[in-house]
């Protein structure tokens, strides 16, 4: 089994280059089915996700060529099923952003019931809301999302809730429906912005992403493309969040610093300097880390998938600092483990209430999802003493390269699979 070795108490220092968003990689992965002609897509993310979601492409008929290792070729004039329901593809979220794809393209979808980190319910209501207005008949069965439709015709949906997935799964079948598609309180992310720009390029007619009313006129047929995946909000995100936990100085490499505008913000607020430049942030943690209050919520508010790394800071940080999480109602779940290291945290429904403490001490950690695992991580790199951090599959789905990376940062971190190498590791770092 694969764990992380962790010695804590190095201040990571230097540079980190961030790699393309997973959260647009998925869909723009998949909606790369949508034409015939072949797609290149750069900056993909070497992360399990990513991998899996090709690899059931793959099974479908699509040719997927990866010439480089973050540079994909895709053909998917040659797919014989529109049924995605290999085991893999249940693990992943985004497993659904096929559904959005094969209706827009085949009017026909079947695709598994979408797995990804159980961090809450994780409904699909508003997926299924857009694809009934656009005329698709959609069905639950035998654990598949069944959607079919004579043909997808444009239609105003408004969103009930503000939804990446279902604003992304009903641009890209709303892209190949006749007529026009209003989406009203549409998610506006990042890497919403990111698929319409891609599929914009196939010769989509998507205008307004980025705010929170799109509009779609839907053309008859996608061609081929060449495009580069954004950077990665969460990843630079996380590397950012180091620097303060570790109090050390690191610059993430190839970001766009608009995008981390809420998370540098907080930074600022504990106490970090930062520096900006047109596509790197630095951030130094010279003085005491303070309290403060974050609030989780949808674009350009402070990211739920943030929320596990700010707060291992604020649990370091002088003062009692609440953090509330709006998106997700599970999301607390790494709290008992940093409990063991010293932490002190109340949990009361969607709210966990912080006394900072001084350091974590090492303890033996159990990664509970993709972003808490990243952050029980930097948590055990500050820690006084040794840790270890199990359950590393969940961080290998987001995080391309993570110990190498922060290896490089200065941080003592080891990927190791057995009882030797674990002791190894111990009588390396003495
Ligand atoms: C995506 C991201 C995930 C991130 C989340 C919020 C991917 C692969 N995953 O997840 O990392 O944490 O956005 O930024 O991009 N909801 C409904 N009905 C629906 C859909 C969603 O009630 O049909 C609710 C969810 O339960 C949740 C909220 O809406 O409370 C936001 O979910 P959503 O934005 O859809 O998240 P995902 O797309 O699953």
């Amino acid at each position: 089994m694969e764990i992380y070795a962790i010695k804590g108490g190095n201040p990571l220092v230097g540079e980190v280059e961030i790699g393309g968003a997973k959260n647009a990689a998925l869909p723009i992965i998949a909606a790369s089915l949508m034409t015939d002609e072949t797609v290149h897509i750069d900056n993909v993310p070497d992360v399990r996700d990513t991998n899996v979601l090709l690899k059931s492409m793959e099974s479908m008929g699509v040719i997927v060529d990866r010439n480089a290792r973050h540079r994909v070729t895709i053909n998917a004039s040659h797919i014989h099923d529109y049924i995605a329901d290999d085991d893999n593809i249940k693990k992943i979220r985004a497993s659904y952003y096929l559904i959005g794809a094969m209706l827009g393209k085949y009017k026909e979808a079947q695709v598994a019931l979408p797995g990804g980190c159980n961090i809450g319910s994780r409904a699909i209501d508003q997926h299924i809301k857009g694809f009934k207005a656009l005329g698709a008949e959609v069905t639950i069965e035998y654990g598949l999302i069944k959607a079919k439709a004579d043909k997808l015709v444009g239609s105003h949906i408004y969103m009930d809730v503000v939804s990446v997935g279902a604003t992304i799964n009903v641009m890209m079948a709303a892209a190949l429906a006749e007529g026009t598609t209003i989406i009203e309180n549409s998610a506006k992310e990042p890497h919403v912005v990111d698929l319409a720009n891609f599929l914009n390029s196939m010769g989509a007619n998507i205008k307004g992403a980025g705010t929170d009313v799109i509009r779609i006129k839907g053309v008859s047929k996608l061609h081929g493309s060449d495009y580069t995946i954004i950077p990665d909000q969460i990843e630079a995100g996380t590397f950012m969040f180091a620097a303060a936990i570790t109090r050390g100085d690191v610059t993430v490499k190839n970001v766009i610093p608009k995008h981390l505008e809420s998370i540098s913000a907080k930074l600022l607020e504990i106490g970090c300097e930062i520096e900006e430049s047109d596509d790197a942030v630095r951030v130094v943690s010279s003085k005491p880390l303070i309290h403060t209050h974050v609030k989780t919520l949808p674009y350009p508010g402070f990211p739920t998938d943030m929320q596990p790394q700010i707060a291992v800071a604020l649990a370091l940080s002088q003062g009692t600092s609440i953090v509330t999480e709006s998106i997700f109602e599970n999301r607390f779940k790494y709290v008992d483990e940093l409990t063991r290291m010293g932490a002190n945290i109340k949990v009361e429904g969607n709210t966990a209430i912080i006394d900072g403490i001084s350091k974590y001490t090492g303890a033996s950690l159990m990664a509970p999802d993709l972003r808490a695992g990243a952050a029980l991580v930097l948590a055990a790199l500050s820690a006084e003493g040794f840790s270890t951090v199990e359950d590393i599959h969940y961080i290998e789905r987001g995080y391309e390269d993570f110990p190498l990376k922060l290896q490089g940062l200065g941080a003592q971190i080891e990927k190791v699979d057995s009882d030797r190498e674990l002791r190894k590791f111990k009588l390396k770092i003495g």
